[in-house]
Parts: C-alpha cells; structure tokens; sequence
C-alpha cells in the first residue's frame, strides 16, 4: 500500500468532489462491479450501519473511507430502498466533525422516534499523543436526511476497559426502557459485551453490567458489533469477536460472526443459549452483520452483513481504487429452535430470462452452451440427495470456484483453490460443512460476489471472488437434479453521489 497514515487521516470536503468523481469514473469500469450488490461509491466500504427502516424506506449506511481500496479515516456513506433490493445512493451521511470523532466516525445502529432516525455511533478520538479512546455519540437525520449530531458524548469511557476498545453500540428499547449493547476488551484482554440503560436515548445513560452469556466468560480479545434482536418470543444475540479458536469447519476466517439462539433476562443481565456458538454465514468474507431497527415487534428479523472482515485485502480491487460490498438482505426467522436465513422475497423480482433448464438431470433448455455469466441466479433441487458439483468461472482445465457435495462423506464444500486471482489464502482456500442431505441451493452470483443458501436458508456461505476474463466456462454435474439458471434485471445503480444530500454541518 502506497499510503501515510496522514493520506489516510483525510476527511472529505466538497472541494473533493472533482477528485472523488474521477475515482468513481475509473472504478466503475471495473469487471468486478456489481449489479445488485450494495457497493462502495469509492474507496472502502465496511459494515453496515444504521440500518433501519424510516420514513418509509430502508436506510442504511456503510462504514466509508472514500479515497482509496483502504481502510483510513472512516465517513458513513448512506443509501436507500424501498425493498432491501433496490438501492439508491443518497451521498455522504455522516463525517467527523467533533473533536470526540476526530479520527473516525465508527460503526453504530439505528432507531426511530417520531420523525427521526437516531444514529447511535462510535466517535473514535485520538488525542496529541496519538493514544485513542472511543466515546459513544447520537446523531440524527430527519426526513429530508438532514443530520444533526449532539456534540457531547451520551457514554464515557468504562472503568476497566481499554479506552480504544468500546466501540459499536445497539440501541433497543424493551419494557419502556432503552438499551445499548456494545462490543469492549477489558483490561485483561479479554472480548466482552456491555450494556447500558436510558430512560431516553439522547440523555441518562448509566452502565448497567456486562452481558453475560451462561457458559461463556469471555469471547477471544475483543468483541465487535454486537446486536440483539427479539424474534418472536426468543432473542437472537449476534457479534463478532476477534481471536476465536479455529475448529475443523469453525472460526477458520480471520475473524468469525457468530450468533446465539436464546432467551434474555433484562434484570439479570443474562443471555441463556439455547444451544452452542454458531457462524452466520459458513463462507470466506462476512461479518460485522447487523439487524434492521423495527418499530414492531416481529417474528423475522432483516440482516445486512459486510462482504468482508477486518484484515482481510482484496488486491485486485484495492489497485483498482475501491474495496468492499455489502452482503444481499437476509430475512432471519427461528424455525424449530434453529435460526433460518433466507434472500429477502423480493429478490424475486431481479431474476430476467431463464438461460438453462434441467429437469431430472435432464437439460431442456440451454442458452448457455457453458459459458458463466457474470451476474446470475442459480436455483438446484436435489430429490435424490446425490453428488452434486458446480464450476462456476472454470476453464477447460481448471476447477474456478468451487461447489461440490458428497453424499457418501456427507460434505459440501466450497473452494477458491483453482481461481486465478488468490486472496487471504493464509485462511485457507476451502470452507466445508458435514450436511446429512443436500436438498436444495440457492446462489447468487454478481461479478465478484457469490452467496450460496443451502437448504432453504439453513445454511449461507458468502465468498468474494475475481475471476479473470479468461475465466468463463460453467459445468455442472449431478445425476436426477433440477437446475434453473436465470440473468438478472440489475438492482443497484453504479451513480455517483457524494454531497446532493445527507451534507453533514456538525451542528
Ligand atoms: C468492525 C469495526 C468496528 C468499528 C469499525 C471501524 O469491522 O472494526 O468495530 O467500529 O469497524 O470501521
């Protein structure tokens, strides 16, 4: 990387605009951008903030670095939709303004109350000395995106905890009160989450205690955005912590998100498990997910996840001027006790033409003539629980990505092995789950995306790939399947927009 730190300390202003656009210019070009993925306007995105429905829309915003592939002093970049499929670029939403957020305005969530969205974050302050100490602060936008941020902190610091690590706060509201769940180290480096309660959200917030989950001490060194979310009459506790032990088919990524299926007790500040730590997503790139703030109690939850993880780089885009996507919407629902999450119903509407058609492994239909499409939908049944293999971006002689199941070993694997582009392979270059049946598939493919559901939602297995153009070719094998392929309508437009709307005065 050919950047200072100071390059990196940069915060954008509109004289950046002509700069920023010429970036978007070049990048846009780019075989790996997207048609339906949320993706960076410029420069880095990472997780998903804010995420909430308000004024009629989804918003969300993403953690931003806007002038370069790199992780550097981060913005949040905000966009809209009407159907979590659909998305608009609204520009810049939040930037550092204060002396608190001096060095990055860190992740953080949303809530509604009568006309505002409130934007609970992490202002990340450096003082002279260069130490950092993390302060969580309230901002708000109305209905016309107009931001306006509290210029005091509404949480210090806590007593044994390290001031640099007490970041990501989850504002909800539960029997009248309201809560904030935030991700912390202790002093003996050790990944905690701690709760605060308010009688109001922008004033009185007291530390409670840290959260404890029964038969966990403490989750490797530190713990990120962590977020809860009622689903039905369970909860779902989700974080991610940093320096998890790595199992056989666990915890391999640099950093895992994981979840909990259980029950809550606000008095004691206990979360009961009903049954052992699990990844949401089983693939190579996710985490820092997030739920979707909702005025109603419900029985589904709606998750964004970051399509990549903290130390991880992605070379090719990064020369390119730009890094990082945002995982397609998942809608999360408790189904006999175990967490099912599955593409939200509306990506319904971006599938286009079916290209190929298979019945009983036999093909009715294909305007492929084996060659892979940039941007598809693939749907598989598989009635026999037979083998199954899919090369997805292979060539005559090389495997590209890929999807296989063993029914006799019971494994489905996935694999970035054969691929030319290689990344983060210090991780590994498969990821592989013990699956009794392979009933069906669902995989979503967009240029440098795939997102694979397995068996209706039971399990999602999300991988960044970069296939070169000399990587073009599908095969697919499996005796009595049903495989349906279809292009897609594009989704999410590659504009350029920074400052229309959403200008932050830092009032
Ligand atoms: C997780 C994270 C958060 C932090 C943000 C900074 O990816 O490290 O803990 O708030 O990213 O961009």
């Amino acid at each position: 990387m050919q950047y200072t730190e100071q390059e990196l300390a940069r915060i954008v202003n509109e004289r950046d605009e002509e700069e920023l656009y010429e970036l978007h210019e070049k990048i846009k070009e780019s075989k790996y951008r997207c048609e339906y993925h949320i993706q960076t306007v410029t420069g880095l995105m990472n997780d998903p903030n804010g995420f909430s429905y308000f004024n009629g829309k989804w918003h969300l915003f993403y953690q931003w670095y806007p002038f370069a592939g790199y992780h550097g002093m981060k913005h949040w970049y905000h966009v809209v939709s009407d159907d979590l499929v659909h998305w608009k670029n609204i520009g810049l939403g939040m930037k550092p303004t204060l002396n608190y957020d001096n060095y990055g305005c860190f992740s953080g969530s949303g809530f509604v109350k009568n006309e505002f969205l409130y934007l609970v974050y992490t202002g990340n302050h450096k003082e002279e000395d260069g130490s950092i100490i993390q302060y969580q602060m309230i901002a708000a936008i109305d209905e016309e995106n107009h931001l306006t941020k509290l210029k005091r902190p509404i949480i210090q610091p806590q007593q044994g905890y390290i001031d640099e690590h007490q970041r990501d706060p989850k504002i909800f509201f539960e029997n009248g009160t309201y809560y904030i769940l935030m991700g912390a180290q202790n002093e003996e480096k050790q990944g905690k989450m701690l709760i605060y309660k308010s009688s109001q959200i922008a004033t009185g917030w007291t530390f409670v205690s840290e959260l404890k989950v029964k038969g966990y001490d403490s989750f490797g060194f530190m713990v990120e955005c962590p977020c809860i979310q009622k689903i039905g009459d369970k909860w779902l506790l989700l974080f991610s912590p940093q320096g998890l032990e790595k199992e056989e088919e666990a915890f391999l990524n640099a950093y895992s998100n994981v979840y909990f299926v259980g029950d809550l007790d606000l008095e004691t500040m206990t979360f009961t498990p009903d049954g052992p730590m699990k990844e949401l997503d089983k693939g190579f790139d996710f985490y820092a997910s997030q739920t979707a703030f909702q005025a109603e109690q419900n029985d589904k939850a709606i998750l964004e996840g970051w399509f990549g993880c903290s130390d991880y780089s992605y070379p090719v885009t990064e020369s390119e001027g730009w890094a990082g996507l945002q995982t397609l919407a998942r809608e999360l629902t408790i189904e006999d006790g175990k967490l099912i999450q599955r593409p939200v119903i509306a990506l319904e509407t971006i599938k286009d033409v079916l290209v190929f058609d298979a019945e009983n492994g036999v093909v009715t239909k294909d305007d492929m003539r084996r060659r892979m499409l940039d941007a598809c939908v693939i749907h598989l049944d598989n009635p026999g629980n037979n083998n199954v293999g899919l090369n997805l971006f292979a060539t005559d002689l090389k495997k590209g990505f890929e999807i296989s199941y063993d029914a006799r070993k019971k494994t489905f694997l996935i694999s970035r092995e054969a691929l030319v582009n290689q990344m983060n392979t210090d991780f590994g270059t498969e990821r592989k789950i013990t699956l009794d049946a392979l009933k069906t598939l669902d995989i979503f493919v967009d240029h440098s995306a795939v997102e694979i559901f397995i068996n209706d939602g039971e399990t999602v297995m999300s991988s960044r790939i970069f296939p070169t153009k000399e990587e073009h070719k599908i095969r697919m094998s499996g005796k009595d399947i049903n495989l349906k392929i279809w292009t897609i309508k594009p989704a999410v437009e590659d504009d350029f927009v920074v400052f229309e709307k959403g200008d932050d005065d830092g009032e």
